[in-house]
């Protein structure tokens, strides 16, 4: 297994680009199944996780061919050959269960295997079965596979009240609604950039829909759907995370294609931390003023702080002049970061999912183990920012969301470099 090492080496300075967003990505690649026409997406992201999606969306019969060094992704679906996601895929990744939908939307049926928990949580799937139970699906759950049939009409329009926020039901009752027989109205629905980018790309495959980005939202079934060609939104926690780079290390970095509205609590907390965010043409200007101050961050679905840039945002408090508390509300195991921090120095304390964390003058580099593909990287931040050297090893988390992070971050004069393990 490959690890990564970084050498603390002072300020950064540069501009680094930012990639299609990989959950936007994952939820729009099974949406090829909604038609027989063929549908592309442009600035996808080059991640393991892509490829996984890739085998897995072929495995069903459809086609999907990857242009431009991976940047286009061309999808058709002509006839499905098999309706059936193969535990040995989904145990891979979570998001395979995003074809559930889309399969029974468009053939009416759907054999999906369980995902099983992960490294941060149970993270059950029971919204999305509610979801799709209440269009009208028939569901048995045997042998640890959904098998999943659709009435002989065809799935119904039906009132979705979500009991609690979750981006992975919406999406999967969003895209079985677009073929529903009537009306859908999702209540309580994620609000997430991915699912705004989701509903845009189904728009334009002929769907009707209203009130994406909002907690409601309203599709309007159809008889069938056409291709499209879609641009993958830009990835706000690839961005967040290397904002954080220059916050963390000082000097100013350009994130290309960055935008505000799609990290607003997160850039609310950089200003609190003393850390500059400026747009420019091109993107995000991110550089450091003076120290940095600890703030206290309570992760939320959007438009709150992003569980997903918890981690990274625990290695600047790391740093940072006094005390502050992350409270982790999405999932119930996400501070396994915490521990390979403290070896690099950082005092932190975690009770539940309260981390509280007090600023020391700097970090030590050390050898640490990626855990989950945000805390991989969390402990790369750190690294940026420690005296010494920090060795990363099961980098294979972080190629799952990151792509070529060796290189971006070389790209700024960051010291770091990706070997094979001894
Ligand atoms: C998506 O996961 C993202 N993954 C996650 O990013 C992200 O952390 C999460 O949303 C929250 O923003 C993708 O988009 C591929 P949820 P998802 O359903 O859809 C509970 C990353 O690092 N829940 O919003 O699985 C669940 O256990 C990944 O890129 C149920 O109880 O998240 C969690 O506590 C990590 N029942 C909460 O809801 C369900 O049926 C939010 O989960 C579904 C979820």
């Amino acid at each position: 297994m490959d690890q990564i090492i970084v050498r603390g080496n002072g300020p950064l300075s540069g501009e680094i680009p930012i990639a299609g967003a990989k959950n936007a990505c994952l939820t729009l690649m099974p949406a090829t199944l909604l038609t027989d026409q063929p549908l592309t997406l442009t600035n996808a992201p080059r991640l393991s996780d892509i490829r996984t999606m890739t085998a897995l969306l072929q495995s069903l019969g459809a086609e999907v061919a990857s242009l431009q060094d991976g940047q286009v992704l061309a999808l058709s679906s002509h006839a499905l050959t098999s309706h059936r996601a193969d535990y040995d895929i989904v145990r891979k990744m979570r998001a395979s269960i995003l074809v559930l939908g889309p399969m029974l939307a468009r053939d009416g049926r759907a054999e999906v295997s369980l995902p099983g928990g992960c490294a941060i949580g149970a993270r059950p799937v029971d919204l999305h079965l509610r979801a799709l139970e209440a269009m009208g699906a028939e569901l048995d759950l045997r042998d640890g596979y959904v098998h999943a049939r659709a009435p002989s009409g065809g799935l119904k329009g039906a009132v979705v009240d979500f009991p609690l926020v979750s981006v992975g039901a919406t999406e999967n009752a969003l895209m079985a609604a677009t073929l529903a027989r009537g009306t859908t109205v999702l209540q309580n629905a994620a609000r997430e950039p991915e699912i705004v980018d989701l509903a845009r790309c189904l728009r334009a495959m002929g769907a009707r829909i209203e009130g994406e980005g909002t907690s409601t939202i309203t599709i309007e079934g159809t008889d069938s759907l056409h291709g499209a060609t879609h641009p993958v939104v830009t990835d706000r926690i690839e961005l967040g995370t290397y904002m954080l780079a220059p916050a963390i290390c000082g000097g100013e970095v350009e994130c290309l294609g960055g935008r505000i509205d799609l990290l607003s609590a997160f850039c609310e907390k950089l200003d609190e931390a003393g850390i500059s965010v400026s747009e420019t043409p091109r993107g995000l200007k991110v550089g450091r003023r003076n120290g940095i101050r600890a703030v206290n961050v309570t992760t939320k679905p959007f438009p709150g702080f992003p569980t997903d840039l918890q981690a990274q945002f625990m290695a600047l408090m790391c740093v940072a002049e006094g005390t502050s508390v992350l409270e982790e509300t999405i999932f119930e195991n996400r501070f396994m970061h915490a521990p390979e921090l403290t070896r690099m120095g950082a005092r932190i304390e975690v009770h539940g999912g309260h981390a509280t964390v007090t600023g020391v003058d700097g970090l030590r580099g050390a050898p640490v183990m990626a855990t989950d593909l945000r805390a991989s990287v969390s402990l790369i931040l750190a690294g940026l920012a420690a005296e010494g050297q920090t060795t990363v090893s099961r980098v294979y988390h972080l190629d799952r969301g990151y792509e070529h992070v060796v290189r971006k971050l070389r790209g700024v004069g960051a010291h770091i470099e990706r070997v094979k393990e001894e």
